[in-house]
């Protein structure tokens, strides 16, 4: 089944045309990796994706319906980690927890199912011995890993993922990766940007080269070999965004 269809989307911010026409279709069980320049459009994808942001043209469709139309809950996006700003005493596991609350009854209380679907998300994102500390407290990579704990626990039907391993550890992001394939595996369909390329046959059943428009897209072996993204490499960097509180989805 599909998960994500995109046609001919066009995204503005006022003047600025941030994706232009693009189109992308992913099905379920698919991890689909989107690569491009700074300021190419990849967070603008997942927010349009996620329905936080409104196309002024074309098609978003998740699981046949616009995003917003979706139950509480299907969607779970992690946004890049310098656009998140937690100034708030949360733990770890409030954080965590908080994957729970789309799909719960306002007044209802944390049934033993929630409990054990937080305590496997910490345990996957091996973050067992940090439940307790303060999130603000927490490493860039930290952090990071306890959005994607947020994100599991949420059990969602589609996984959003900006830049997961940017500013992680190796030993984090092999272990994210493991998570990922699995949940792939088991049918979840995955969206992912990364400026990683070199590991990009290991995350991706297929790539999407994007600089407001799709300039390739194929397997991931195919895509890195056509030369679709030379200069890329050359050209990124990570550079600061304005902080914004991770959003709400549906
Ligand atoms: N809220 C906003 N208001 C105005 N312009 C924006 C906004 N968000 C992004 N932009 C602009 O839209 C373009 C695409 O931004 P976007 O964050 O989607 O790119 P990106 O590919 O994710 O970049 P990066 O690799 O740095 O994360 C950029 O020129 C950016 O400055
Ligand atoms: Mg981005």
């Amino acid at each position: 089944m599909t998960a994500v269809r995109l046609r001919e989307v066009t995204v503005r911010y006022e003047r600025l045309v941030a994706l232009d026409k693009l189109d992308l279709t992913l099905d379920e069980g698919q991890c689909l990796g989107i690569v491009g320049p700074n300021g190419s459009g990849k967070s603008t994808l997942l927010k349009t994706v996620a329905g936080l942001v409104t196309p002024v043209s074309g098609i978003v469709e998740v699981f046949g319906v616009p995003p917003r139309r979706l139950e509480p809950g299907t969607i779970a996006y992690v946004p890049q980690v310098e656009a998140v700003e937690w100034n708030f005493p949360a733990s770890v596991a409030d954080v965590v927890a908080m994957g729970r609350f789309p799909r719960m009854h306002p007044l209802s209380r944390f049934s033993r199912r929630d409990r054990q679907a937080v305590d496997s998300a910490l345990e996957a994102l091996r973050l067992g011995d940090l439940r307790n500390r303060t999130i603000a407290n927490l490493s860039g990579g930290q952090q990071q890993r306890t959005f994607v704990a947020r994100a599991i626990a949420q059990e969602p039907r589609l996984l959003l993922l900006d830049e997961p391993t940017t500013g992680v550890d190796a030993a984090t992001e092999d272990a994210l990766l493991e998570l990922v394939r699995g949940l792939v595996k088991q049918g979840l369909p995955v969206l992912m940007t990364t400026h990683d390329l070199d590991r990009a046959a290991d995350w991706f059943d297929r790539l999407m080269v994007v600089d407001r428009r799709v300039l390739a897209n194929g397997d991931p072996e195919t895509v890195l070999a056509s030369g679709a993204y030379a200069g890329i490499r050359e050209h990124s960097h990570v550079h600061g965004h304005a902080r914004t509180e991770p959003g709400t989805v549906p």
